[in-house]
C-alpha cells in the first residue's frame, strides 16, 4: 500500500472511531437511567430520553411501556399526553395496559382456544368468556431486558424478552425485541421482532392511551380522526369477529375523511353499541404514507400514526370510568383517552379468511410503527 493510501485509511478510520465516540457521548446524554424498583425479583429502571427539541419521551422495562410523551401545543406550552402513573408503584399495579407492548396476542381470541397442527391450545379466560391481551399475565406484566442503543443518531433504547414455550399457554419459546427511538422530528418509531423455536401465534402492539389535550384533561370526543380504512371488523356482544369484514361506507365507522370522534358516537348502530362506542379493529388500506391522524383544534397538536401492520384497534376509553389516578393525580374519566393499537385483526386464528399470524421456526417477524407529533 502505497504511503498516502495509508494515511487516508489511518484519518478515515480515526474520523470514524471519533464520530461513534461522539455519537455515543451524545446519545448518553440525551438518555437519563433512573432505578424505578423491584419487580419480580428484577430491577425496573425509567428510561428519560430527550431529543433536539428538548421534548421528552419515558419508558419503562416493566411492560416495556411508555410513560410520558411531553411535546408542545401550538403556544409553545408542552404537556404530556400519555397516560401513566408518577409512582413506581402505580406503574406496575394492573392498569389497562397503558403505554405497554401487548402479546403474545394482542387483543381477543375467542373463548380462548385456537388450533396448529390439529392440537387444541386453551388460554386464561380474562375478558368475559374470551381471551384478551396475551392473558392475565401477558408481556405487559413482566420485567424485560434493557439497552441503550449506542451509536444510533436519535436516543433508542432496546427491551428484549424471552417468553418461554407455553407461557400463558402459547407453543414456542418466543424471542422479542422491542426498539424505541425518539427522533428529532417527535416520532416514536417502535421496531419489533420476534422469533420461535415451535410454529405459534403472534399479535403484538404498543396500548397507548393518547389525549391530546394533555392527559388527564377532559375527554377525547374532540379529536378529528382520520383512518385510511376502507372497512372494518364487525364483532358481537363479547367483541370478538363475527367474520365479516364491513365496508365503513355510510356508517358511523367512516373515518376515512375527517369527523371527530363523538360526532356519531351515540348513534344507535349496532357496532357502536357492542363496543360501547368505538372498540373495533379497522382494515388498513395501507396505500399512503400516513395512515391515521388525530388533530385537536384547542392544543392544535397532530398525531400521524404509520404502519406496516393490517388493521388498527381503535378504542376511545369506553371502560374508563375516572376511578384510576394518573400523572399529576388526575383521574382518566371515560373517553379520556384514546388508543391506536396496530395490529392484527383480533380472533384471527379462527377466523381463515383473516391474514395468517401464525410464526414458524426459521421465520422473523419485523414490523414498525411510528407516532409522529406535531402542530398546526
Ligand atoms: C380493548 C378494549 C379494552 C382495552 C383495555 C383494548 O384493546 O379493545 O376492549 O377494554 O383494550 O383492556
Amino acid at each position: 500500500m502505497k504511503k498516502v493510501q495509508l494515511l487516508s485509511l489511518i484519518l478515515i478510520t480515526t474520523g470514524f472511531i471519533l464520530t461513534s465516540c461522539y455519537q455515543s457521548a451524545k446519545n448518553k446524554e440525551m438518555i437519563k437511567k433512573e432505578n424505578f424498583g423491584i419487580h419480580q425479583g428484577k430491577e425496573v429502571f425509567l428510561f428519560t430520553l430527550t431529543n433536539k427539541e428538548g421534548n421528552v419521551l419515558k419508558l419503562t422495562n416493566y411492560g416495556a411501556k411508555i410513560t410520558w410523551i411531553e411535546i408542545p401545543d401550538k403556544a409553545g406550552k408542552k404537556e404530556n399526553i400519555t397516560f401513566g402513573f408518577d409512582t413506581f408503584d402505580g406503574t406496575v399495579n394492573d392498569d389497562p395496559y397503558f403505554g405497554s407492548v401487548v402479546g403474545r396476542y394482542a387483543n381477543r381470541i375467542a373463548k380462548g382456544k385456537f388450533t396448529l397442527d390439529s392440537k387444541e391450545y386453551s388460554l386464561a379466560l380474562n375478558n368475559g368468556p374470551n381471551a384478551l391481551h396475551g392473558g392475565p399475565k401477558g408481556w405487559h406484566s413482566v420485567v424485560w431486558n434493557s439497552e441503550i442503543v449506542e451509536k444510533t443518531e436519535y436516543p433508542t433504547i432496546k427491551f428484549s424478552y424471552l417468553s418461554p414455550d407455553m407461557e400463558e399457554g402459547y407453543p414456542g419459546n418466543m424471542q422479542i425485541e422491542v426498539v424505541y427511538t425518539w427522533t428529532d422530528n417527535n416520532e416514536i418509531v417502535i421496531d419489533y421482532k420476534c422469533t420461535t423455536d415451535k410454529k405459534t401465534i403472534l399479535n403484538i402492539t404498543n396500548h397507548a392511551y393518547f389525549n391530546l389535550h394533555g392527559a388527564g384533561n377532559g375527554d377525547i370526543l374532540d379529536h378529528e380522526l382520520v383512518i385510511k380504512a376502507s372497512s372494518f371488523i364487525p364483532v358481537d356482544s363479547t367483541l370478538i369477529p363475527t367474520g365479516e369484514i364491513r365496508p365503513v361506507s355510510g356508517s358511523p365507522f367512516d373515518f376515512t375523511t375527517q369527523h371527530t370522534i363523538g360526532e356519531r358516537i351515540l348513534e344507535s348502530y349496532d357496532q357502536l353499541i357492542y363496543g360501547k362506542g368505538y372498540d373495533h379493529n379497522f382494515v388498513l388500506d395501507n396505500k399512503e404514507d400516513v395512515d391515521i391522524t388525530v388533530y385537536e383544534p384547542v392544543s392544535g397538536r397532530l398525531m400521524e400514526v404509520i404502519t406496516d401492520q393490517p388493521g388498527v384497534q381503535f378504542y376511545c376509553g369506553n371502560f374508563l370510568d375516572g376511578k384510576i389516578i394518573g400523572h399529576g393525580g388526575k383521574p382518566y374519566i371515560f373517553r379520556s383517552g384514546l388508543c391506536l393499537e396496530t395490529q392484527h385483526y383480533p380472533d384471527s386464528p379462527n377466523h381463515a379468511n383473516f391474514p395468517d399470524t401464525e410464526l414458524k421456526p426459521g421465520e422473523t417477524f419485523n414490523s414498525k410503527t411510528i407516532y409522529r407529533f406535531s402542530v398546526k
